[in-house]
């Protein structure tokens, strides 16, 4: 069988945070979630979590298998000492692929290509290596003049002749489950961390005269790893780059495509335009000729095409053909907007329907309703939801006229092609082709001021 041990319990303390390194988000997505995609082929992915133990087992997929490595003073630590709590669940013919979960550039077509290597060459321990002019943290590859490896030497470890060499390991490897097995129980904690290196088992297998091999990809950004904030946004930057391309490919028009953040989940029609800034992530799918521009957010939303959104925030809601929305518009979760709605300048939408071709373009609150098609909602009209204990639901029929600064107390009905005048507070139904009209009558003091000034 294959499998995939990722390694990710270290402590990350070149992080300096209190959450888990293999947590941080590239793209609204965990560092780890890219590495177990990119294995997803394998038999069975197996994660060695340490402090981070229990926030790992809330986070990753149930089909996930993850070892608790222990971590404090008075246990061992080191990459080797992991993947031997793995043990047990490897067979001796098993290939088994050790990964990073720092490491979330790797590409799935790569692994399946390092894997195919291995078991081409008959290789019982394969390193996957890059190179670069300086590899400074990594460890160094060293070779004899033939090119055969003989060992990997870790950056602390390097003497000078070592430091100058520019392959490095990238961490990622395949070893046979037997060779595993006994090199593993073999590691010592001779070096200057006083850890159980994994990198160590290539010098014991090397010695026994078997067949490793080193796997070098040329492509460097794939094998970056991340240990500090700083490799974090470097490593975003490349990703970003990479799946923003992608959507071009697709057919995606992308402008100021530097401030263009996509999760990779995310789908988009063709034609779309997207102009930075912008952020859209999650189970998000966008049709087809929409535009996206201003400083938008847009999370787990279903939008159709010709939909025009601008420096919006849209979460968990649905969005119709032909509707605009914005500038300054938020839909909070579950609003469902029908076709060619207009939601315009500082409208506020929460959990509620809007029927095709209805409007609310100023300054407006809509929240727990469900409103018809062919209705205006006035400027400054607020459907009040909520007596301080309870919500309440209000409902629309078509074609009916909200004015200018209405409120709608819920629970109300406000019944077909009615027409509520504005500044009026509903709180009764209105019936169907009726007038609402709910405010004190003007009166005017005629020549009240002058007369007051006379005094
Ligand atoms: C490691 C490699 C180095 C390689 C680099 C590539 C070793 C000894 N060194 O160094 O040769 O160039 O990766 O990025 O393997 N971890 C555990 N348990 C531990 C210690 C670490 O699960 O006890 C995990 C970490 O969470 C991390 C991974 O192993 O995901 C690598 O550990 P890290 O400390 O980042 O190793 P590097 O110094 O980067
Ligand atoms: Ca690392």
């Amino acid at each position: 069988m294959k499998k995939a041990i990722i390694l990710s319990a270290g402590e990350g303390t070149r992080m300096k945070s209190h959450n888990s390194k293999v947590l941080h988000k590239l793209l609204n997505r965990s560092m780890i979630d890219y590495v177990l995609d990119a294995c997803d082929f394998v038999d069975e992915r197996i994660v060695v979590g340490g402090n981070n133990y229990d926030i790992l087992k809330e986070n990753l997929d149930k089909s996930i298998y993850i070892v608790k490595q222990n971590i404090g003073e008075d246990f061992p630590y080191g990459t080797g000492y992991a993947v031997k709590l793995c043990l047990d669940r490897i067979g001796d013919d098993d290939k088994v692929m050790i990964l990073t979960g720092d490491t979330p550039l790797i590409k799935k077509e790569t692994l399946e290509k390092f894997l195919e290597f291995h078991e081409n060459e008959q290789s019982v321990a394969t390193v996957l290596t890059s190179e670069i002019d300086d590899p400074f943290g990594y460890g160094r590859i060293v070779k004899d003049e033939n090119g055969n490896l003989l060992k990997i030497v870790e950056q602390k470890d390097c003497n000078e002749q070592e430091l100058l060499i520019k392959e490095f390991n990238s961490g990622m490897m395949i070893v046979n489950g037997d060779v595993l097995k006994t090199s593993i129980n073999k590691l010592d904690t001779n070096n200057s961390k006083g850890e159980m290196y994994l990198t160590d088992i290539f010098e014991i297998i090397r010695r026994e005269n078997k067949t490793i091999k080193t796997f070098k990809h040329s492509d460097v950004t794939e094998t970056h790893g991340i240990n500090t904030k700083a490799q974090l946004y470097f490593c975003e930057e490349i990703l970003k780059d990479r799946v923003n391309k992608k959507f071009m490919e697709d057919g995606v028009v992308i402008s100021n495509a530097s401030t263009v953040i996509i999760e990779p989940s995310v789908k988009i029609g063709r034609d779309t335009v997207i102009i930075g800034p912008c952020r859209i992530y999650g189970d998000t799918e966008i049709g087809s000729d929409c535009v996206i521009k201003g400083d938008c957010e847009i999370s787990n939303c279903k939008i159709g095409d010709n939909v025009v959104i601008k420096s919006s925030y849209l979460e968990n809601s649905t969005v119709g053909n032909g509707t605009d929305i914005g500038p300054f518009a938020h839909l909070r979760p579950n609003s469902n907007l029908k076709e060619n709605v207009h939601i315009g300048n500082f409208v506020e939408v929460k959990n509620s329907t809007v029927g095709n071709g209805t409007k609310a373009g100023h300054l407006a609150y809509v929240g727990d309703s469900d409103l018809g098609s062919g209705i205006n909602i006035g400027c400054g009209v607020i459907f009040v939801n909520y007596d301080g204990k309870n919500k309440f639901r209000s409902v629309v029929e078509d074609n009916v006229f909200v004015g200018s600064n209405s409120n709608i107390i819920a629970p109300v009905t406000l019944k077909k092609d009615s027409f509520i005048a504005c500044g009026t507070t509903i709180t009764d139904d209105v019936e169907e082709g009726s007038l609402s009209i709910g405010r004190n009558r003007q009166e005017n003091k005629i020549g009240w001021v002058y007369k007051k000034q006379q005094k």
